[in-house]
């Protein structure tokens, strides 16, 4: 009897590890963070600052206009506490050569061409006719800073 409830209780604990480890699982996300992709081994830049949370929730954008699937297919039905993939895990390339300097499977031309064409748009549709000077960061310098000395 006392074999039973141990083997028993045994069960209960292992299923209750199962069901605290299910709700942990899914990738975390701060709400703001510098995008910094540890593979870049001397970056050029300072890292970028994307404030996650306000572009999802106060911009209203949705999590399929940044984050697709392996043919690029916008990933509609995505929320919060999913398993997501970092956009270098496809966008594998971390240097541009002059054969492939617009290839989008370059890691800066994938960010650059989701963050700054974006930009653009938004800033065309609040009246800047070439979308380059605002609201939204467009420069250089504007997305990463230049460093302190
Ligand atoms: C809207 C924001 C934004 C703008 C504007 C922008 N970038 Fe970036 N850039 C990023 C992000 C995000 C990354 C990805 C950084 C990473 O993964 O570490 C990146 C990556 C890079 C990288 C590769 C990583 C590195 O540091 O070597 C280079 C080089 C770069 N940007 C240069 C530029 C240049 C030059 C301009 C202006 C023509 C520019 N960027 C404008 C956001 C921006
Ligand atoms: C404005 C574009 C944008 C929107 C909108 C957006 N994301 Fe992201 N998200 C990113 C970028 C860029 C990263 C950094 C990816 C990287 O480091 O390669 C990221 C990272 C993440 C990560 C962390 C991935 C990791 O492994 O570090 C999660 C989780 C995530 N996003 C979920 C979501 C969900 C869920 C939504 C919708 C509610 C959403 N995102 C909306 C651009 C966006
Ligand atoms: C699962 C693989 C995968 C991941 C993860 C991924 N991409 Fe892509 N992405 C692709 C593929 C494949 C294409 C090319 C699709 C085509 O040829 O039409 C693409 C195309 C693009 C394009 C050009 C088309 C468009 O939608 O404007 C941009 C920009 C882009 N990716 C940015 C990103 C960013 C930013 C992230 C991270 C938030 C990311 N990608 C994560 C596979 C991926």
């Amino acid at each position: 009897m006392t074999k039973k409830l141990l083997i028993f209780l045994m069960a209960v604990g292992i299923a209750l590890v199962f069901i605290a480890t299910g709700l942990q699982a899914g990738t975390e996300v701060a709400d703001t963070f510098e995008v910094r992709t540890k593979e870049y081994k001397s970056p050029k830049k300072s890292p970028a600052t994307l404030s996650h949370k306000k572009h999802a929730e106060d911009y209203g954008i949705s999590c399929g206009d940044c984050h697709h699937d392996k043919d690029g297919k916008a990933l509609a039905d995505l929320k919060m506490g999913d398993n997501v993939q970092r956009c270098v895990e496809c966008h594998t390339k971390l240097t541009k050569s002059k054969e492939d300097r617009k290839n989008i499977m370059v890691l800066e031309n994938a960010m650059h061409g989701n963050c700054i064409d974006y930009h653009k748009e938004v800033n065309i549709k609040a009246g800047d006719p070439k979308g380059r000077k605002g609201p939204a960061p467009t420069s250089c310098t504007k997305c990463h800073p230049k460093k302190k000395k």
